[in-house]
């Protein structure tokens, strides 16, 4: 038997259950998870279900790191150290929040060399989107010199991991929160200017030039805004709707500016792309600036975290230890 967060249908609500191995599938890579993590979606799965799971009953958790206990299939030895995040996971089959976890082979890769399984799910899926949108930015030709780059929900998992990247990288990051508690979080992490994201969302169609580059993980009003700020020929990321699905803008900063904006979605990203990403964070981030910006938790605390995530009454990466000791 092991224990995993359990939701049985759509009018149940979550629970940690004691289940039998013997419905985990049984052709998948056998793994005892160490470490899972809340992302954002994971808490709109665990606290409203639709639309993030897709069918039930369902083990939540986009994404976990653990040690292979046997892989039908051959490819990754009983020991191995392993890291997996999206593809569906805790969407479309059982996911991280769980001491064991049976996934295709094809889904899995070793942890980066210099991070342990930890520092991996410190990470964890909000890493990987943050990493993923600044090789976008770099691959689209933006250097410091370039000028400067805005990162919204700077105080939130991607966001964070963000701000990381870029200051390891010599970039000069602004940094929108929606709440000035965050100001001396968002210092320590180095941004070098603070602004509130209510000034994003009351934006002009096209205003005061600002910024070359953005990373948004809000969507919404606040994306128009990142938008009509963009300097011309500048690059917007987008890879988040914390704040709303919608998008109400005009085509002026397009036409007027020949802004470009990119669209990002880490979750069916090919095993290539994923490698060079994590291959990124691993180079980059330290234990230290890890253990600055993550918190870690039991996995009996994970209702009540997801309830103080969804509030954004979080800051940084909560990362959740699954084995008890
Ligand atoms: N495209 C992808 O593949 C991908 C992958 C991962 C995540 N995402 C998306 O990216 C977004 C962020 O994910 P995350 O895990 O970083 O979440 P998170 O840790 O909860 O961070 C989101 C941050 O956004 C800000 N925020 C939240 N609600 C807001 C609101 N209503 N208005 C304005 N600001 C708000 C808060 O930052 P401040 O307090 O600093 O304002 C919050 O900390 C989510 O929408 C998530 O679904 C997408």
């Amino acid at each position: 038997m092991f224990k995993a967060l359990l939701i049985n249908s759509e009018n149940e609500k979550p629970r940690i259950s004691e289940i039998s191995e013997d419905i985990l599938r049984q052709d998948g890579v056998l793994v005892k998870v160490e470490y899972s993590t809340l992302n954002y979606k994971d808490c709109l799965a665990i606290i409203h279900g639709k639309p993030v799971i897709r069918k039930y009953p369902m083990v939540t958790g986009i994404d976990f790191c653990g040690t292979v206990v046997n892989d039908p299939s051959l490819e990754f030895k009983a020991g191995s150290k392993v890291l997996m995040t999206g593809f569906g996971m805790g969407e479309k089959f059982w996911g991280g929040h769980s001491e064991l976890a049976s996934v295709d082979a094809s889904f899995l890769l070793n942890v980066p060399s210099g991070f342990t399984m930890k520092n991996a799910m410190q990470c964890g899926t909000a890493g990987l989107t943050a990493s993923m949108a600044v090789l976008k930015l770099r691959d689209f030709g933006l250097t410091p010199d370039s000028g400067k780059i805005l990162v919204t929900g700077a105080s939130g998992g991607v966001g964070t991991i963000s701000i990381l990247l870029l200051k390891k990288l010599g970039f000069h990051v602004i940094g929108a929160t929606s709440n000035k508690e965050n100001f001396e979080y968002l210092e320590n992490l180095g941004v070098q200017e603070i602004i509130e994201t209510s000034t994003l969302s009351s934006a002009k169609i096209l205003d005061q030039q600002k910024w070359i580059g953005a990373i948004d993980s809000l969507g919404s009003k606040a994306l128009a805004g990142v938008c009509s700020y963009t300097c011309a020929g500048g690059a917007v990321v987008a890879c988040g709707n914390a704040q709303g699905m919608d998008f109400p803008t005009s085509v002026a900063p397009f036409i007027l500016r020949g802004i470009n904006l990119f669209g990002l979605d880490s979750v069916y990203q090919t095993i290539a792309n994923r490698k060079k990403a994590w291959d990124l964070l691993a180079r980059c981030l330290t234990d230290n600036d890890l253990s600055n910006i993550s918190t870690e938790h039991q996995f009996s605390d994970i209702l009540s975290l997801a309830k103080r995530l969804i509030e954004s009454k979080v800051t940084g990466r909560l990362v959740l230890r699954m084995q008890e000791n």
